[in-house]
């Protein structure tokens, strides 16, 4: 599919998709949703795949939800069209590790997106934050869940409250990034850690993802239950065989995503 508001590319078997509406700063609006969901669905669906990186550009991951679209909307549009359901959580249902990739303005929405992926590696320039409250609403696509997960109750507020920035140093030390590197290498960094993930068995990088993500769902009892069934059930694959015979014999394994 055509698509005019994204760029696609793949490095091996990491899929990139960028976000590309320089003029709006990657305003996200109903067709680049759209468009994201079709590209993240089809990396997902590619054997050839094993990581995908979600970018923006130098200025702007995404400055949030497109506020010139969204203005005159009615509550009864917004709640009958299922406006987050249909379009924001496809990052959500994608199997394979995302991995947001965030220079400059990550923010509202933007910032949204990027805490819906996997892990977030961010560039010296990125600036998180939640400012919906300056246009009279709050975060919608569960910005004041997984920022308060990420970051804690006290900072959480006050972004959510103010609509203060945080930078990439500060979201460093606040946990809600892996990482920060030199914006010029964020690409090549994103996209190293999607083919080491690439290099690695898919059962147990789907599972583990599933282990962690379990973290942030339920309980502490809960999650350690689904890991242990998962971390159990590896020993029926034969990847499981492979990196553990690798690792006594001295070599390197070979697994077959089997
Ligand atoms: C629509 C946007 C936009 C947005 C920027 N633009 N952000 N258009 N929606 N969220 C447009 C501007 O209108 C402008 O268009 C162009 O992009 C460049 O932006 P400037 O403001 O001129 O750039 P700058 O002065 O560098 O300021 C950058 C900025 C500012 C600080 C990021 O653009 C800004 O505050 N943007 C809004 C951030 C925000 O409030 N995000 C939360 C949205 S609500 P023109 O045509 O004038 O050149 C949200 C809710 C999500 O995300 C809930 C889930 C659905």
């Amino acid at each position: 599919m055509a698509h005019e508001m994204i760029l696609t590319e793949t490095q091996g078997k990491v899929g990139i998709i960028r976000l590309n509406r320089p003029q709006a700063l990657n305003a996200l609006c109903d067709q680049l949703m759209t468009e994201l969901g079709d590209a993240l669905r089809a990396y997902d669906k590619d054997p050839a795949i094993a990581a995908i990186v979600v970018t923006g550009s130098e200025k702007a991951f995404a400055a949030g939800a497109d506020i010139k679209e969204m203005k005159d909307r009615t509550y009864p549009a917004v709640y009958l069209n299922d406006f987050i359901g249909e379009r924001w959580e496809t990052v959500l249902e994608i199997r394979k590790p995302v991995i947001a990739a965030v220079a400059g303005f990550a923010l509202g929405g933007g910032c949204e997106l990027a805490m819906m992926c996997d892990l977030i590696i961010a560039a010296d320039t990125a600036k998180f934050g939640q400012p919906e409250i300056n246009l009279g609403i709050i975060p919608g696509a569960g910005g004041s869940q997984r920022l308060t997960r990420a970051v804690g109750k006290s900072k959480a507020m006050e972004m959510v409250l103010t609509g203060r920035m945080m930078d990439a140093t500060e979201a460093e030390r606040s946990n809600l990034v892996c990482r920060v590197v030199p914006a010029a290498e964020l690409l090549a960094e994103a996209v190293k850690i999607g083919a080491k993930i690439g290099a690695l068995s898919a059962p147990s990088v789907a599972m583990a993802k599933e282990a962690v993500n379990a973290a942030f769902e339920g309980t502490l009892t809960e999650g350690v239950r689904t890991e242990r069934r998962l971390f159990l059930g590896l020993f029926a694959t034969e990847d499981q065989k492979e990196g553990m015979s690798a690792f006594a014999e001295k070599r390197k394994p070979a697994f077959r995503n089997c």
